[in-house]
């Protein structure tokens, strides 16, 4: 530095950013973004059994558990702050169709009642999906290799009724079908032995991207696809301008709230669908994006309470209103 270079730099006592950066006061005055257990909704797996609490080994303090502990662990989260969880289900019996999916006896319905029972203000959505309930894995109904959109959708349809009249409040459709959040709007709006669901919001996986993050949560399912891949309906991680159209036709045929899904590596895509829409948003920090932190914290290479709190700050910043996440009860924690 020259002389004059150091004379000039410092005379200028008039742009000193690091004033808003001095104390915790101050910070906390001008952060930008806030995160509040309000803002997480907490992914729960509930299989069949009783006092079943099985650890998911890629997922750690992740558990499959049964509608017991699933109330249990939904009792605990409310505790912490926690407003909603997502359901998702483990058949007993899987089958070409998932029959067990819209069985009002299979373990996500008898969850979403026990847990209404148990802590009725908390918010219930599910998973709407076919992949942990087909034997071959696939998120539809299948003719040979290829998963057939519009009998998928009819079915699809009968889970989601299956859910609200179990007592869900919100029923989350994840299978990338065409046409599905219309389908599904129609069915809960139609009146079915004297009761109508026209009050269950549908948040929609729109747009949602052919992962590799995903793998743990096919562990935690177990809804690996026997064959082939999820390619022909889940998007291409290189577009984006296709995501604003899927949110778009989802708006359009009804979703009360939009997901982008994962998380991290779509942040670009959170922004312009906020930007572009201002619908209420979610983003799911996916299973691997989960795993990910939480190998590097086991292995002492990131502090993990400050990786989570810096990734959900992220998730928010992009634009995010929901972030969903397998940490809402550490992170509710760690807030509190
Ligand atoms: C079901 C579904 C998946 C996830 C949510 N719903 C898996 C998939 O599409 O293969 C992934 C969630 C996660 O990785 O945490 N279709």
């Amino acid at each position: 530095m020259t002389e004059a270079a150091r004379e000039a730099a410092a005379l200028d006592l008039t742009h000193r950013p690091r004033r808003l950066r001095g104390s915790a006061a101050i910070r906390d005055l001008v952060r930008e973004t806030q995160l509040s257990p309000a803002d997480f909704i907490y992914p729960l797996f509930v299989c069949p059994g009783e006092g079943v609490r099985r650890e998911v080994p890629s997922m750690p303090g992740v558990c499959q558990l049964s509608v017991d502990e699933a109330v249990a662990e939904a009792t605990a989260a409310a505790a912490d702050g926690i407003r909603g969880v997502l359901l998702f289900g483990l058949p007993a019996a899987k089958d070409e169709v998932g029959s067990a999916a819209d069985d009002d006896a299979a373990p996500v319905q008898a969850a979403v009642r026990a847990i209404k029972r148990a802590t009725p203000e908390m918010l219930v959505a599910t998973d709407v999906c076919l992949c942990e309930y087909t034997s071959h894995g696939h998120c539809g109904i299948i003719e040979g290799e290829t998963i057939v959109n519009d009998s998928t959708v009819e079915r699809l349809a009968s889970v989601a009724v299956s859910h609200a009249r179990a007592g869900a409040d919100v029923v989350a459709p994840s299978d990338m079908m065409d046409g599905r959040v219309g389908a599904i709007r129609a069915a809960l709006d139609a009146t079915e032995h004297g009761s109508r669901y026209a009050d269950v919001a549908i948040m929609a996986y729109a747009a949602k991207y052919c992962s590799a993050f995903y793998g743990p949560f096919r562990d935690a399912a177990e809804s690996a696809p026997a064959f082939g891949d999820r390619r022909t309906h889940q998007m291409d991680p290189a577009n984006a301008e296709e995501a604003l159209r899927e949110v778009a036709l989802d708006i359009e045929e009804g979703a009360d709230i939009v997901m982008v899904k994962p998380a991290i590596h779509y942040l670009d895509v959170v922004a312009r669908v906020k930007a572009e829409f201002n619908h209420p948003l979610a983003a799911y920090h996916v299973s691997g994006e989960y795993a990910m932190l939480k190998a590097a914290a086991r292995n002492g290479w990131i502090d993990e309470a400050r990786a989570m709190l810096e990734t959900l700050t992220a998730i928010r910043r992009a634009g995010a209103d929901i972030v969903i996440t397998y940490y809402a009860r550490d992170a509710a924690r760690a807030l509190a």
